[in-house]
């Protein structure tokens, strides 16, 4: 495994990030008061917030097993990785095809630093620090270039990261050059992108959560399912589609997350009464 550190690119202890404040969600350890009091703040006007991080990560699962077993990809781009938890890409894809490679991909340096220590003696796998509103850093990583080959099919991954990307904004091209560069332009027929993000039914209720977190430092954009899908016209899902991933492929005896921190468990199974936003999402195939 091999690294990149960016020494330009501090800890920000001043604001929460999405890193951290999504990573305490699943269990982790790894943040500060300010990213917490942002998690708890945002379960205040979205109890249903901590089922559909927790229905994303699960979903991660089902999709990398999915595509290793059934469509037979050995390489994944993991774009926006978040903090490791149990049950990463590479683990999951070197259980079932111990050839797979993974090259991990996020912003922020806390993601690199204890990638690192997770990945310390896998080859095949690696961590770059890179925004991946501009995929070029990402491409032209000597990491990628040794781990990833563009003649044979690639599984891009964007998992809880379309909010992430805004149609329009101030660093790279925008949300669908960010989502559609590699897979479009790139990867080979047979390629894969598996894809998520937070979408509300309600444009109102949507543009609330894009306002909390844009006012915090995160960029984000809550779309509408047909505004999501609009971003990927021209590729195949699978079955059963883009839907709320807690319906894609459901498999209750798949292995289980990290337990919810205790200061959490309030919020556990509030998507069952209150669902006003979910994670939205599937798995394409470039035609
Ligand atoms: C909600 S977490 C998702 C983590 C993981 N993909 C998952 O599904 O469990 C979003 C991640 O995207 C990262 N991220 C946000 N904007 C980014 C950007 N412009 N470039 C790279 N990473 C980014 C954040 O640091 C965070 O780790």
């Amino acid at each position: 495994m091999t690294t990149q550190q960016h020494a330009d690119t501090p800890i920000p202890f001043d604001r929460p990030t999405a890193a951290r404040a999504y990573g305490w969600l699943l269990g982790s350890k790894d943040n500060f008061a300010i990213d917490r009091e942002f998690a708890l703040k945002t379960l205040e006007a979205f109890p249903e917030a901590l089922d559909v991080a927790r229905q994303n990560r699960q979903f991660l699962y089902r999709a990398v097993r999915f595509l290793t077993e059934e469509a037979g990809i050995e390489q994944f781009i993991d774009l926006g990785c978040g903090l490791p938890t149990n049950q990463n890409v590479h683990q999951v894809a070197q259980r079932f095809n111990p050839r797979a490679r993974v090259v991990y991909v996020d912003n922020d340096p806390i993601v690199l630093a204890h990638g690192r220590a997770l990945l310390a003696d896998n080859d095949a796998t690696t961590v770059i620090t890179a925004d991946f509103r501009e995929p070029e850093a990402v491409l032209e990583h000597p990491d990628t270039k040794r781990l990833i080959d563009f003649s044979r099919p690639v599984a891009i991954l964007f998992l809880s990261i379309g909010h992430h990307l805004k149609d329009v904004d101030d660093v790279g091209k925008g949300a669908h050059y960010a989502l559609r560069h590699i897979i479009d332009d790139l990867a080979v027929s047979g390629s894969y992108l598996a894809v998520t993000q937070v979408a509300s039914d309600d444009p109102a209720v949507g543009a609330k959560m894009s306002e909390s977190f844009n006012a915090a430092g995160i960029p984000w954009q809550t779309r509408t399912p047909a505004e999501f899908a609009k971003l990927m016209e021209g590729l195949e899902p699978v079955e059963p589609g883009l839907v709320n991933i807690r319906d894609w492929r459901p498999d209750p005896n798949q292995p289980p997350l990290d337990p919810v921190p205790p200061q959490l468990e309030p919020y556990e199974g509030a998507a069952k009464r209150n669902l006003q936003i979910y994670e939205y999402g599937g798995v394409l195939r470039k035609p």
